[in-house]
């Protein structure tokens, strides 16, 4: 007969129903019952800890932690577009070593339905797709992602970034978001496609989302109400789907109204904003971007203002800027 040790659990419970074992193995099974026990309850205590930590985590993901901050946030537009060429892997990771609270980047749809990193919608400016195809105005829509991906995107910038390709939406978070915040700018596409890559990615609230296209932004806080989104001013549509109209050009009253129609929790605007205006967005509470700074002076005017963010060419001289602001403090 088998000894209880070389039994498996079936043949150990029988033993037991049959009463038939001695007092020193019952012992040891009701010490072991009691370690599976202990084991068991230690593994839920885990399970439930984990959970609220992860809930913990959740509550202040990293757009709502920069949506709080104190301090005049820096982004680096096209990543750090003055010495890299813009909108590609090492622009962005030269602005993420310049310190970038977030890296700002423009996305369309191609051919074959991925999200391929451009601000232009034709290829002509930023890569060699004229020589390469021997066309003029070749629309990024147009191509598939591998047609894309087989440009050079780098040397019209300077031939040292010779070789560099046109970042897929997903491979540029992947970069960002190992040490900065993606403020995605939508050029083209539909929110969903957005929408699919941030959830399938764990994305939702670790990016920012904005577009010049106010109806873009109505609907995907419709479909994601949880995400940050900036809205693009002035804009191209507003949140009815209509044609804005191209005056005023300035942050008014009037298009905060619209603004808010969007769910939008930041006015992205260019440099035509007030006081007045940011104080008017501040008590709706609204944040304000303003986009393109790389002068100090017009920085330091715009930080006299009380604007939230400045989205720049040169991280670092904003970070400079913000630096020197010290020395006239009080
Ligand atoms: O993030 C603001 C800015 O990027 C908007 O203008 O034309 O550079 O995409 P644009
Ligand atoms: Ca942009």
């Amino acid at each position: 007969m088998p000894s209880y040790a070389q039994l498996d659990g079936v043949g150990r419970f029988a033993l037991a129903a049959s009463g038939r074992l001695s007092h020193r193995t019952r012992l040891r099974m009701t010490r072991k019952a009691a370690e599976n026990r202990l084991l068991k309850a230690c593994s839920v205590i885990s399970l439930v800890l984990g959970t609220l930590d992860m809930n913990a985590s959740e509550t202040n993901p990293p757009a709502l932690k920069l949506l709080a901050s104190q301090r005049p946030l820096v982004i680096a537009h096209r990543g750090y577009s003055q010495f890299a060429p813009e909108n590609t892997l090492p622009s962005f990771k030269m602005a993420m070593a310049a310190g970038a609270d977030m890296v700002e980047l423009d996305y369309y749809p191609t051919l074959d339905g991925k999200l391929i990193v451009i601000h232009d919608h034709y290829l002509d400016r930023t890569t060699d797709a004229t020589n390469h195809w021997a066309e003029t105005n070749i629309n990024v829509e147009a191509k598939t992602a591998a047609e894309l991906q087989s440009l050079d995107a780098g040397s019209w910038f300077d031939r040292k970034y010779a070789g560099t390709h046109i970042p897929l939406l997903a491979e540029a978070l992947d970069t960002i978001q190992a040490g900065s915040v993606t403020l995605i700018e939508r050029k083209g596409g539909a929110p969903a496609d957005c929408l699919k890559l941030l959830r399938e990615k764990g994305l939702i609230n670790r990016v920012i989302v904005q577009s010049f296209d106010w109806e873009y932004i109505r609907a995907f806080h419709e479909q994601e109400p949880e995400q940050v989104l900036g809205a693009l001013g002035p804009p191209e549509r507003l949140a009815g789907g209509e044609k804005a109209p191209k005056t005023p050009k300035e942050l008014t009253a009037a298009w905060l109204d619209e603004l808010q129609k969007t769910g939008a929790q930041v006015a992205v605007w260019s440099d035509r904003v007030s006081a007045d205006a940011v104080r008017l967005a501040h008590q709706r509470g609204l944040k304000v971007w303003v986009y393109t700074i790389n002068d100090p002076d017009l920085a330091n005017n715009l930080l006299d203002m009380g604007v939230d963010g400045l989205i720049t060419n040169n991280t670092s001289l904003i970070w400079r800027t913000i630096a020197l602001r010290a020395r006239k403090a009080p």
